[in-house]
């Protein structure tokens, strides 16, 4: 069975009992700034889980395309993705328990449908605690079903209850049907939920009774609902006795590419085989992530930043497996192939996502080199060190000036024995996160910042400088610091090395040529999340949903700031670097001057 067969017999199933089908969302949620993917098809549904109306009815079916990045360690064995298709049936107020599981066994079972034997099914269900009572209503549904109480299990609120997508929102318990492939148990507690690949779940069934408040306690809902969902390739690699689901044939095909290019054969050995499975599904996620409509290219914020780990990390197991030249675009050109069937916005972003890949590719190979060195000259101390462990500071740097998400620092430590202190690298990372919040609170904290003519204009020169760095050196380059004087400006960033003369000249001119355009420069507000969706660059409050005020210079720069700036790049004058130096580890210096023409 394919995927496009599965999905369409779902369909119809569901069409037949009264639903209608509905077309997916975007990957980027709209209008909700609690994750950042639609990570399961009730997500964009939740408004009317809440009690809005739906202009389709009450029973409502579809195919949603997914993102979870939550469990991306376990990338490469037998069951995980962090991109993969849902199919969801939906009451919005209507059906209940009895017909949801009725017809999810019907659907599972019936010899017209998927026709498992009911033999293979085991399913759990809520254990209840102090919060909500045991599900008993749907154990005796799936008894009256002919399911034995040994093949029903009760499991706690990690396992059998569903949601929030986000911190708040539509929640209950569920029933997770499972099919058991056979294999031999692996141990004692062997059950469902377990990780060995005995049992591969294939369907959830949440009955969405409680609202999760803000306060974290939980409240009745007036009208409840049922939210559920089929994992689309774990279903076909089940239908199709495959033994893990990069059987499947899209991830097939793209692992096969990864094969061919290693030279790995059939039979690559574990550690191969992983990484091979790894490219394959990051790459595939990547090409999701840009080919969306709502789609959104690498950067260091939210999207983006998942984004550009997704690659790197991708990258980095390609290494391993001995690929060094530049392998994602055509990797994404065969993705697009593959999946542009379903996804007819793979092929209208094409170009966007070709390009994007491979600029990254460049950008990380740049500095993934100076990085490497620097991990290989510490290396000696950190084995040296009976611990074995990299601490988190040392992971933060990795991150901050070579761009190593730090996944990719754990997967380097692990090849020499090393383990990376994660709770220090969190406390660099939020200790940091701080003092840039704290210097752009003290940089524009209204009555106290300068708003006289002169550094109005370093303010706007400033972002053109910013950008310019970012054309010259790439998208690493971020704001590391930045000081105004009436003389002249100071602008720290991150890049590992020195520029040449002639990088300094070029963004020089490149500044002086946005000036000569006479370019505007215009303010609007917006929140965190829309900024970032717009591509802007620059500090970020904590909180989304906090707004911020965003400049544009013309196209060339979107950035966020709290001002103040000219109207137009015109009023700016020459720009001059005066100096280029490093700061500290990492950090480069640069000021510059306007002259008088
Ligand atoms: N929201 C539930 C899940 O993701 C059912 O769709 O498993």
């Amino acid at each position: 069975m394919t995927t496009e067969e599965l999905k369409s017999l779902y369909l119809d199933f569901f069409g037949q009992k009264g639903h209608a089908v509905i077309p997916g969302a975007s990957l980027i949620p709209e209008n909700d700034p609690t994750v950042l993917f639609t990570t399961a098809g009730m997500h964009p549904l939740v408004p009317f889980l809440m009690g809005e109306t739906h202009p389709a009815g009450k029973r409502l079916v579809n195919c949603q395309k997914c993102i979870r990045t939550g469990d991306i360690g376990e990338v490469g064995d037998a069951t995980h993705l962090t991109f993969f298709e849902m199919l969801g049936n939906w009451s919005l107020g209507d059906y209940f328990k009895r017909e949801a599981i009725g017809w999810s066994f019907e659907f599972l079972t019936d010899r017209r449908w998927l026709g498992f034997d009911s033999g293979q099914l085991h399913v759990t269900v809520f254990a209840g605690d102090d919060l909500a009572p045991p599900d008993e209503e749907s154990a005796a549904l799936w008894e009256e079903l002919g399911i034995p109480g040994e093949r029903i299990y009760y499991l706690d609120r990690s396992e059998n209850w569903w949601g929030p997508a986000g911190a708040t929102g539509p929640c209950g318990p569920d029933t997770e049907m499972f099919v058991d492939t056979g294999a031999p148990a692996c141990g004692e507690g062997c059950r469902p939920g377990c990780g060995c690949g005995k049992y591969f779940e294939v369907w959830n069934d949440v009955f969405l009774s409680f609202n999760r408040l803000p306060d974290g306690t939980y409240a009745p809902l007036d009208r409840v609902c049922v939210d559920t969902g089929m994992g689309v390739e774990r279903t076909v690699a089940m239908m199709n006795g495959y033994r893990s689901i990069y059987q499947v044939p899209v991830l097939d095909t793209l692992a096969g590419f990864v094969r061919k290019l290693c030279g790995a054969g059939d039979r690559p050995g574990p550690d191969a085989l992983r990484s091979i499975r790894v490219v394959a599904d990051h790459i595939r996620t990547s090409v999701q992530i840009l080919g969306d409509d709502l789609g959104v290219p690498p950067s260091n914020l939210d999207q983006g930043y998942v984004l550009r780990r997704l690659i790197r990390v991708a990258i980095r197991h390609a290494r391993k497996l001995g690929i060094d030249d530049p392998f994602t675009e055509a990797m994404a050109r065969l993705a697009i192939e593959t999946e542009k069937s379903s996804y007819p916005e793979l092929q209208r972003n094409r170009e966007r996502i070709l390009t994007e890949i491979a600029r990254e590719e460049e950008q990380f190979g740049k500095t993934l080199r100076a990085g490497l060195r620097e991990y290989e000259k510490l290396l000696p101390g950190l084995l040296r060190n009976p611990a074995r462990i990299i601490p988190g500071r040392i992971a933060f740097r990795l991150h901050d000036t070579y761009g190593f998400p730090v996944e990719f620092t754990v997967g380097l430590a692990a090849e020499h024995g090393l383990r990376v202190d994660m709770d220090g690298y969190q406390a660099a990372f939020d200790k940091h996160r701080e003092l840039s919040r704290k210097g752009a609170e003290r940089k524009f904290s209204g009555g106290l910042a300068d708003h006289s003519a002169i550094v109005t204009r370093l303010h706007t020169a400033t972002h053109l400088l910013h950008q310019a760095l970012r054309m010259v050196l790439g998208e690493h380059v971020e704001q590391r610091g930045s000081n105004i004087t009436h003389e002249r400006l100071r602008f720290d960033f991150s890049h590992p090395e020195k520029l040449t003369e002639e990088q300094v000249r070029e963004v020089e001119a490149i500044v002086n040529r946005v000036i000569d355009a006479d370019l505007p420069v215009a303010c609007e507000e917006m929140t965190a999340e829309e900024a970032g969706r717009r591509g802007a660059i620059g500090l970020f409050g904590d909180r989304y949903g906090d707004r911020v005020k965003v400049y544009t210079v013309g196209e060339f720069s979107c950035e966020i700031c709290g001002g103040p700036h000219v109207t137009r790049t015109g009023e700016l004058g020459r720009f001059r670097i005066v100096s280029e130096k490093s700061s500290s580890s990492g950090i480069r210096r640069i000021r510059a001057v306007l002259e008088a023409t």
